[in-house]
């Protein structure tokens, strides 16, 4: 027994050194061939040790889901990594729209599934985005559930508690005069600092 305690110790002790601390009880899966994608092991050494990253390796509960101060993140990232195929606000091009209750894998009405499509990344073009942080995947995931524009009843990504004041994603008004509209699809930019509590 106190052996089998300090070889555990040791293996605290090395985690630590190897700046791996949060320990992943979920396991992640390719959407497409079902191998285990070995997270955290295989994430950005950065943003993966945050409390919203530690709680959604815990239990695959994404804590920025709705968080208002956390939107404009989720924004920033989609609109550099994710727009240009999924489309500005999500009602898709060359890729599928996000914005909608249909999904091409059903997996991704969980944050867990959508987690796992964005890290392993899907068929053709879709290529995985193990490369962003794990914190900055939580953020874009909560900025997709943002722009969800269809029925609340069916956004199993929220509880019940989220469904009473979810209101489904309407993109404002474009205001630049012709070519493409520059303008953002409007997080709140003053909601205050991104700030979460597993607890
Ligand atoms: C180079 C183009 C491209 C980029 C960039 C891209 N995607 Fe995709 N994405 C696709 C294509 C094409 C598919 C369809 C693949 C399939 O059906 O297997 C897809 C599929 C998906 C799906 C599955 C949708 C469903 O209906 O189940 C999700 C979720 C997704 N992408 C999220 C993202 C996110 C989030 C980003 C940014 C981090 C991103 N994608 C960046 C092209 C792209």
């Amino acid at each position: 027994m106190k052996k089998v305690k300090s070889i555990w110790a040791s293996a605290v002790v090395l985690a630590g050194a190897l700046g791996i601390t949060a320990v992943s009880a979920e396991e992640f899966r390719n959407t497409i061939t079902g191998e285990d994608l070995k997270v955290p092991e295989t994430a950005a050494p950065e943003g993966r040790d945050t409390e919203a990253v530690k709680k959604f390796l815990e239990s695959g509960i994404n804590l920025y889901t709705e968080v208002k101060a956390c939107l404009p993140k989720g924004e920033e990232i989609y609109l550099t990594s994710c727009s240009g195929c999924h489309g500005h606000v999500g009602e898709g091009k060359v890729g599928p729209g996000l914005n909608d209750a249909y999904w091409t894998y059903p997996k991704n009405t969980t944050d867990k599934g959508l987690f796992e499509t964005i890290y392993g990344g899907a068929q053709g073009m879709m290529g995985p985005h193990n490369d962003l942080p794990l914190d900055e995947i939580l953020k874009v995931i909560a900025w997709i559930r943002h722009l969800y524009t269809g029925d609340v009843a069916e956004a199993a990504w929220l509880t019940e508690e989220q469904k009473k004041t979810f209101a489904p994603y309407k993109a404002p008004e474009h205001t630049s005069e012709g070519g493409e509209s520059t303008q953002t699809a409007a997080a709140p930019a003053d909601a205050g600092e991104c700030k979460v509590s597993a607890n």
